[in-house]
């Protein structure tokens, strides 16, 4: 079991933020990332749909033989969690859970934010978990659907982003949230310039509190790698990987390797 490599799915290439932050804690690891770049975006798309494409990648990462499976994809957590929690016996974790733990803890005044895509804020995913912990804590979410296309687009800072910023957190600035929960794989790359835009909120990475949720898992039940060398990452992806790979260096800030094309 140790040995064998943590497999992420995503969309695309946003899950790469999580991948980013697992290499930092768990550098040993072999990765096996699987990105659906024919079928992204996934963030507008009905639950039945991301159901059923996330079960197609769990089984792909299966077939690899990994150990765990990291949902890296904020909207197929929100919408597809339980369904693949029932489905598979492998252990699945997805990024709700391990963002909110964190905003729980960092929350003074349990005035909370979260941001994500249409589907994930639609499904009130981040509300449901917070109110298991804390009923009276006060969530305001928002969907932010162009912070995607402005980071692909490696607008990461600037006049055009600051703006988009304003336009969509203005509102939490008015409504004091102390921390903010970055509810999508890409937002973490707009996180300097959220921070200087909201300067009194913490700012709740999902991708970084899954990669220590994971290093957590791994090491209580005894699964880390025991090979004391730089883990493999393997990428498949399931269109031309042209974009994949060019964003892939803006994500990682490293080139990656060739990805193998996956027909779905
Ligand atoms: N990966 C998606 C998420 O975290 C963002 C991109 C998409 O819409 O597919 O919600």
């Amino acid at each position: 079991m140790n040995n064998r490599p943590i497999g992420i799915f995503d969309s695309g290439v946003g899950g790469i933020t999580v991948l980013s932050e697992i290499e930092k804690i768990l550098p040993y690891e072999d990765i096996v990332y699987f990105g659906d770049t024919a079928r992204v975006p996934y963030g507008n798309k009905s639950q039945s749909t991301i159901r059923k494409f996330s079960v197609e990648n769990i089984l792909f990462l299966l077939d690899k033989k990994v150990k765990m499976v990291i949902v890296a994809c904020n909207t197929a957590s929100s919408l597809a969690m339980d369904y693949l929690k029932k489905t598979f016996n492998v252990y699945i974790t997805g990024v709700i859970e391990p963002g909110v733990q964190k905003a729980l803890i960092v929350s003074r005044s349990s005035v909370i934010g979260v941001v994500g895509t249409r589907s994930t804020i639609a499904s009130a995913s981040y509300e449901k978990e917070i109110a298991k912990y804390n009923p009276g804590a006060l969530v305001y979410s928002k969907s932010c659907p162009l912070f995607v296309p402005l980071v692909e687009e490696g607008l990461l800072t600037g006049k055009i982003t600051q703006e988009v910023i304003e336009m969509y957190l203005q509102d939490f600035k008015r409504k004091r949230v102390d921390s903010l929960i970055l509810g999508c794989t890409h937002y973490p790359l707009l996180k300097q310039e959220i921070s200087r835009y909201l300067q009194d909120t913490f700012i709740v990475d999902s991708a970084k509190e899954v990669a220590l949720h994971t290093k957590q898992f791994l090491t209580k039940n005894n699964f880390l790698n025991k090979k004391k060398r730089k883990g493999k990452k393997d990428f498949y992806v399931t269109d031309e990987p042209t974009q994949f790979i060019k964003l892939a260096k803006l994500f990682l800030k490293r080139t990656i390797a060739r990805p193998e094309v996956i027909n779905v």
